[in-house]
């Protein structure tokens, strides 16, 4: 599905994935390889996040990485050298998956050079907007939202009501504690869209204001880089997100949560990233069936 690109309330060119964060979850591993580059199946999960942001119309990807992470980029570069090896060996389908990658949309990356939170990552994409972009993706890359499609609804939702969109997740209540939770009201539009007055950070199961978690996925007016610019550190020390869409709604800009009745894979830290693992592999043609049947031999014991 493509949303429209180059008009349009709703619409959007840039995709933000932030990926200069540290991934201390997945040390010592993450001090040579960036977590945003460990295979599910073969694939790193950008290039995942990157396929969902080119179906969702994105034209260009904007990478943040820091400095030591450069690696993250150069995925994404054409290697002629490599193809022309592998076609000339008959490998035509491994050709395919190296060429995939850079053939998805254009991509840029920006640095952050400190890793001082999320908001911090996403500010740096502004200087890299054109003055016409009103609206900005942003894309966790070690959040897979599943099947995908989410980001063309929301595109939808911000056409209808305007200001920014966010995706949530209805959590089970006795697992809430684990999630920022959107304070959210009915809208005119189906069950799943809301608007949202207010986030809480990991709150108790019976303080929560609602059961719809926050997940990976933003749609935000440029109006978020601006906001981004008066918050302070938050949680951690470092600088969030949610604090500047809590500004932003604090101070009557639109917000709105397209809630995905999906899947959902947190690649972030070993026990998520071992799921997806086995989610993917058990699908794959030529892997699922072996490893369905070692599962079942293995779970005997
Ligand atoms: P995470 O909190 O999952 O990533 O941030 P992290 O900080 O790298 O991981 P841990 O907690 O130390 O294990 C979500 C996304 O935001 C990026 C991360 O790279 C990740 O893709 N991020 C986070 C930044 O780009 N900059 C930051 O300062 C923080």
């Amino acid at each position: 599905m493509s949303v429209q690109t180059s008009s349009g309330t709703g619409a959007f060119r840039t995709a933000v994935v932030p990926a200069a964060g540290l991934g201390t979850r997945f040390l010592p591993t993450t001090k040579a390889v960036p977590k945003e580059l460990l295979p599910v199946v073969d694939t790193p999960g950008i290039e995942l996040v990157a396929a969902e942001a080119a179906e969702a119309g994105a034209q260009r990807l904007l990478v943040v990485t820091s400095p030591g992470k450069d690696s993250v980029a150069a995925y994404f570069r054409t290697d002629d050298e490599l193809v022309k090896t592998l076609e000339g060996r008959g490998k035509d389908e491994l050709a395919e998956k190296v060429r995939r990658a850079p053939g998805l949309l254009e991509v840029e990356s920006v640095y952050q050079y400190e890793p001082k939170g999320l908001g911090h990552a996403v500010a740096q994409a502004g200087p890299a907007l054109a003055q016409d972009e009103q609206a900005v993706a942003v894309l966790l890359p070690d959040d897979l939202v599943l099947p995908t499609g989410v980001l063309a609804r929301m595109a939808e939702v911000r056409e209808r009501h305007g200001g920014s969109v966010l995706c949530a997740f209805d959590v089970p209540r006795e697992q809430i504690a684990a999630y920022g939770v959107f304070e959210v009201s009915d809208t005119d539009d189906d069950d799943d869209v809301k608007q949202v007055h207010g986030m809480v950070e990991k709150p108790s199961p019976d303080e929560a204001p609602s059961t719809f978690a926050a997940a990976g996925r933003y749609l935000l007016d440029r109006a978020i880089f601006d906001a981004l610019d008066r918050i302070t550190p938050g949680a951690g020390g470092e600088l969030q997100l949610t604090d500047a869409v809590a500004l932003l709604i604090a101070e009557g800009h639109p917000v709105h949560v397209v809630v995905h009745r999906g899947g959902r894979h947190d690649l972030g830290n070993p026990a998520g990233y071992a799921r997806a693992s086995v989610d993917f592999m058990l699908e794959h043609a030529e892997y699922g069936e072996d490893l369905r049947n070692w599962l079942n031999e293995r779970l005997k014991d």
